[in-house]
């Protein structure tokens, strides 16, 4: 059983609040947000304003920041204080990673790590034993609607492996290139949660194309 999560950056930004009654109206349970600061990534999206501006209309759904900074550490709180209920750093940013970890838990929310496709598992060995959460990139992060890289999916056995090597019980979410031709094998594979962008918000039947990818990972 998995979930999808719908990905804010392919919504209309031109009108918001319907894109959450699309939300709603789909039972989506997820919103994933990326956050693009123009360094870590070729790409600039939005920032903790708009997470907060989306909290009043997403009652009930859990918004899932992906935070793609080369500095996520001095930010964390402001994402928390705009109402995220996990936030996601890369373990290839420049701030300490476990200061970040440390600063998710501090308060109250749900840590996770990124890695990027050319990342080895190995890189999330020294703290998967203290997070919730892996985020598995399976394109390279910047931009929605590229195709999905399958060596970057087979990466999720080896992240449940250190894991539970761990004793630790996480959520493995894969990000990238999900549509309905490839979404039943990669939650076969193991991801919990299926980020989609594309897939979903690009959809012009959104609550049609969510019920059709959840159909095909459940
Ligand atoms: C890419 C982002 C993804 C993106 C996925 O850098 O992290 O969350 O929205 O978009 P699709 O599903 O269109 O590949
Ligand atoms: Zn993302």
């Amino acid at each position: 059983m998995a979930i999808i999560a719908p990905s804010l950056l392919s919504a209309d930004f031109t009108r918001l609040a319907d894109e959450m009654d699309r939300m709603h109206q789909a039972k989506a349970e997820i919103l994933h947000l990326d956050v693009m600061d123009g360094h870590f990534v070729p790409n600039i999206t939005f920032g903790y304003a708009l997470v907060g501006a989306l909290r009043p209309m997403t009652e009930g759904i859990t918004l899932d920041v992906h935070l793609m900074m080369t500095h996520p550490l001095e930010y964390i709180e402001r994402f928390v204080k705009a109402g995220a209920d996990m936030i996601t750093v890369h373990v290839e940013c420049d701030d300490d990673i476990q200061a970040c970890i440390d600063s998710i838990h501090k308060h109250g929310i749900k840590a996770g790590l990124s890695i990027k496709p050319a990342t080895p598992v190995s890189a999330l060995e020294p703290y998967i034993g203290g997070i919730e959460h892996v985020l598995i990139m399976t394109v390279e992060p910047g931009f929605g609607g590229q195709g999905i890289m399958w060596d970057c999916v087979e990466k999720i056995p080896a992240v449940r492996k250190a894991a539970t090597d761990h004793g630790r019980e996480i959520t493995i979410a894969v990000d990238g290139g999900i549509c309905e031709e490839n979404c039943a094998q990669v939650a076969q594979i193991g991801a919990d949660i299926l980020v989609a962008g594309n897939a979903v918000f690009g959809a012009k039947d959104m609550k049609a194309a969510y019920k059709r990818l959840s159909a095909l990972v459940n």
